[in-house]
Formats: structure tokens, C-alpha cells, sequence
């Protein structure tokens, strides 16, 4: 099975909606011609996200939020729902990140939640999955695989499968420059993949792309991205330069 490569910047807390305009205006030229081999989307902060999305328009490159509302409106103080995001432009959004699940106490059924709250709203989520160092340390990585997937993507058809992107990044490679080998990232990939042929059925399964994330860099995308089951890549640090977020796509067909 086919699947196009998906690259992802994942801006985190970075770029106000100024630094994002100056982000975009060095990239956008020449993107078109990696884009019929890979799609590239750009998650900005959400305050900058009508910045983004007034450039992105008519663009190649597609506009992400890095998180949404479980909840349609009303006293949520500080969310940002699906349809505020709709309004903007916004086709992804990244859900389940380690840093939502640790630091903000999301857990999987609030993420379960967001996923099917996202899809009901035609955006289709970055769903994120990963294990602690401790986790894969003692043994647990299928265990913390397995769980995540079933309880974020319980509830959800084939076809909202179709338009999942799931992102495979080990919390102890994210922003520490320590990158899983291509192995390792592989292998965790491959059981991934399983996991959604045993709840989805082997044809889904195989066409669902599954980004990996974790100290990717213009340096190791092209071995990382030639692994079998490594369809794109979901990018912190090295996505907050458009040289360094354009080689790293470059190279990830090298
Ligand atoms: P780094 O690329 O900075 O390790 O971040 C990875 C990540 O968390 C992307 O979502």
C-alpha cells in the first residue's frame, strides 16, 4: 500500500503571529515541489493561527491546531473549540501530545473525546502515542501501545480512520536530541500498526500513515522516513527554522 509521507511542524509554544507571517513568507516559496511526494502541514499556536491561515489559504501547506475543545461552546474558560478552528482554516489538529497528557493531565478518554469531537468537525487529527523511558524500560511499551490506542480511538469507524494520522513519539526522545534508531522506531511502528488491523481490519490499517516524533532533524529524516512502517514525521525543534523544516523534507526522499 502506497501512503504519501506526511510532515508535520509542531511550533508549541513558539511564533506569535508575527513571527509566523516571517515563518511563512521564507518557506511557502518553492514548497510546491515536495509537495505531490509529501504532504507538509504547519500547527502554530493558536493565537496564530489566523495569521497562518490567511497565508495558507490557497496554499500546498496545511494549517494544524496543536489542541481543541472536547466541548462545543459555552463556560470553558481558555478552550478553543473545533468550530473557532473550522472558522480559521484549520484542517489538522495534533491530539494526545505527551506534553497534553503530562503537564495538562489529559488522559485517554478526554483525548478520545477531542478525537471524536475533531472528526465530527472535518478535522482530521495528529493522534499522538508514546511511552516514558521507565515504561519501555520495564517492559511496558506494547502494554502503554496498546492502551493508548484503544481507549484514544475507541468509538471511532473506518472511515474516521481514514482521515486519523497517528504520531508515534517516545517521551524520552521528544526535545532531548536523543532520536530512536530506526529500529527501534520501526518496530514500534510495525506493532502499531497491528494494533490497528486487530480494531480496524488489515485494509484500514494499511493505509493509515503513522508519524514518527522525537528529535527529528535534516540529519536523520532520510532513515527514519525509509523504514517500512515511518510514513512522515511530527517535528519540534527542528521545525522553528524554514531552512532546517525544508531539509528536513528534503532529505526525507534522499
Ligand atoms: P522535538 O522534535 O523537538 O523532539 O519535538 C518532537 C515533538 O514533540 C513533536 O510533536
Amino acid at each position: 500500500m502506497e501512503r504519501k509521507l506526511i510532515i508535520a511542524a509542531n511550533w508549541k509554544m513558539n511564533k506569535g503571529p508575527a513571527e509566523t507571517v516571517e515563518f511563512l513568507e521564507a518557506f511557502l516559496p518553492g514548497v510546491d515541489a515536495v509537495t505531490d511526494r509529501c504532504d507538509v502541514v504547519v500547527a502554530p499556536p493558536s493565537v496564530s493561527l489566523a495569521a497562518a491561515g490567511a497565508l495558507l489559504a490557497d496554499s500546498v501547506v496545511a494549517l494544524s491546531a496543536q489542541n481543541c475543545s472536547q466541548f462545543d461552546e459555552g463556560a470553558f474558560t481558555g478552550e478553543v473549540s473545533t468550530s473557532m478552528l473550522n472558522e480559521l482554516g484549520t484542517q489538522y489538529v495534533i491530539l494526545g501530545h505527551s506534553e497534553r497528557r503530562s503537564i495538562f493531565g489529559e488522559e485517554d478518554a478526554v483525548i478520545n473525546a477531542k478525537v471524536r469531537k475533531a472528526l465530527a468537525a472535518d478535522l482530521k487529527p495528529i493522534f499522538c502515542i508514546g511511552e516514558t523511558i521507565e515504561e519501555r524500560e520495564g517492559g511496558r511499551l506494547e502494554d502503554v501501545l496498546r492502551t493508548q490506542v484503544r481507549d484514544g480511538l475507541a468509538e471511532l469507524s473506518a472511515q474516521d480512520m481514514n482521515d486519523t494520522v497517528v504520531a508515534y513519539e517516545p517521551v524520552w526522545a521528544i526535545g532531548t536530541g536523543v532520536t530512536a534508531s530506526p529500529e527501534q522506531a520501526q518496530e514500534a511502528h510495525a506493532f502499531v500498526r497491528s494494533l490497528l488491523a486487530d480494531l480496524f481490519g488489515a485494509e484500514v490499517a494499511a493505509q493509515v500513515r503513522i508519524q514518527y516524533g522525537g528529535s527529528v532533524k535534516p540529519g536523520n529524516s532520510a532513515e527514519l522516513m525509509g523504514q517500512p512502517d515511518i510514513d512522515g514525521a511530527l517535528v519540534g525543534g527542528a521545525s522553528l527554522e524554514p531552512d532546517s523544516f525544508r531539509a528536513l523534507i528534503d532529505n526525507a526522499f534522499a
